[in-house]
């Protein structure tokens, strides 16, 4: 297995997810109505606002070769807003706006913001670093798929800010992590089969997250 069939396995997995609990549909249907876009908006919040923390708990664990933190700090960057180009929270915040919430509320926590965050931070702290770096590229690779279907579901609505999805279902950040698995796979024994398991991981926790957000949602 090279690493584009470890990318395009992964892909095809997270657009079987997306199918197998209906997402695309399941999502129009909520966000038709402005409360329920505001519901959907304020419980994917805490979700995605995660990410950064994730990548800097990653980070912080690094060993020194900068092929282990290259892609982390790439991928902060363009979180960042790079150097002239909107920041992605600020995308978020932009929004919410225009659903009619305050861009400057406090981002909200949520049972299951609080227990998704936590299996991720667990992982990510107690697995040998390989394996955490490897499940934020992973992660990254389910950025295209999951927002271009969310991007597909909030369209229809022209007065909405959409360029946060617009941005991120286009995404391809995976090949910022390109040294990191270069170097993995240059010690001998090592093969990218070793991060099946991580794929597995996030691929499981990302279909967890979507049937609890769409039941969530579609309770309120
Ligand atoms: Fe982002």
């Amino acid at each position: 297995m090279n690493l584009e069939q470890f990318r395009s396995n992964v892909y095809s997995k997270e657009l079987e997810i997306l199918s197998s609990n209906n997402v695309l549909d399941r999502l129009r249907r909520v966000c038709s109505t402005r409360d329920g876009l505001q519901t959907f908006a304020i419980q994917f919040y805490p979700i995605r606002y995660s990410f950064v923390q994730l990548a800097f708990a990653v980070g912080s664990r690094a060993p020194m070769h900068e092929s282990y933190w290259y892609g982390l700090a790439k991928n902060l960057y363009e979180e960042g807003g790079e150097e002239n180009k909107t920041a992605h929270n600020e995308l978020y915040r932009k929004f919410i706006s225009s659903i009619g919430l305050d861009p400057n509320m406090e981002v909200p926590e949520t049972i299951l913001s609080r227990s998704f965050n936590k299996t991720w931070f667990d992982f990510v702290l107690r697995a040998p670093i390989e394996q955490a770096i490897a499940a934020i590229a992973v992660y990254e690779i389910i950025d295209s798929p999951d927002y271009s279907a969310l991007y597909e579901a909030l369209r229809e609505h022209s007065s909405l800010d959409l360029k946060f999805f617009e941005v991120h279902s286009v995404a391809e950040h995976f090949s910022m992590f390109n040294s990191f698995f270069s170097k993995y796979l240059s010690k001998e024994g090592n093969s990218l089969e070793d991060f099946v398991p991580v794929a597995d991981f996030v691929l499981n926790h990302q279909d967890f997250m979507w049937k609890e957000l769409l039941s969530s949602i579609e309770q309120n």
